[in-house]
């Protein structure tokens, strides 16, 4: 199975696909990353590991015409690769109905809450928060919404009473890790399926 896997920050979810396929633990090859961002620790790790990598970036502020123009070249640089499916990971742009359709194979995204609650940016910080005594994280098909997709699996992790953001979030994110890993298996191996 080819994906292409999108990233905006530090990559680690990546970089535990890159070791599980390296280590022929995962029947996955990773035709390229790209990245919103250039410079990100995502792309480093990429570039580290031989895989090609493509950057798109987009500015602050920028208006709905220009968003639009952005998912365009986006789709290109992602079509480019010949993807079965596209991965977003830690990737902190909304993606367009038209790029979703222009690239036209799935695209599955990991998200540091239990979803339906806390979507968007900051699900770590929403969800301490709330007050909320377990949280978790959530693998999840993409559609035009933000965070709204059908769920594909979900781990819980408890909140403990000195946490803070970066504290859960490094929890948050080992159970992501393996999360991913188990969904992309099942995928690779058929026994999950993706309209
Ligand atoms: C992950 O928790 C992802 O869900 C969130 O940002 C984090 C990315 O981490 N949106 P990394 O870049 O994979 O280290």
């Amino acid at each position: 199975m080819r994906i292409v896997v999108l990233v905006s920050g530090s990559g680690s979810n990546l970089q535990a696909v890159i070791d599980a396929a390296d280590a022929d633990e995962l029947a996955v090859e990773i035709a390229a990353v790209g990245s919103d961002a250039p410079g990100c620790g995502g792309l480093a790790k990429a570039g580290a590991a031989g895989i090609p990598t493509f950057t798109v970036p987009l500015e602050k502020g920028a208006t709905p015409n220009r968003r639009a123009a952005w998912n365009r070249e986006l789709a290109a640089s992602v079509s480019r690769h010949s993807p079965d499916l596209v991965v977003t990971s830690g990737f902190m742009r909304i993606l367009s109905a038209e790029f979703l359709s222009t690239v036209g194979v799935p695209v599955i995204n990991t998200h540091p809450a239990l979803l339906p609650s806390f979507p968007g940016a900051h699900g770590v910080r929403d969800a301490l928060a709330h007050g909320v005594k377990v949280t978790g994280c959530t693998v999840h098909q993409t559609d035009a919404g933000v965070d709204t997709g059908p769920i594909l699996a979900q781990a819980a992790v408890p909140v403990s009473e000195d946490d803070d953001e970066a504290s859960l979030h490094e929890r948050i994110k080992v159970q992501e890790r393996r999360l991913l890993l188990e969904t992309l298996a099942k995928l690779a191996a058929g026994e999950l399926t993706l309209r």
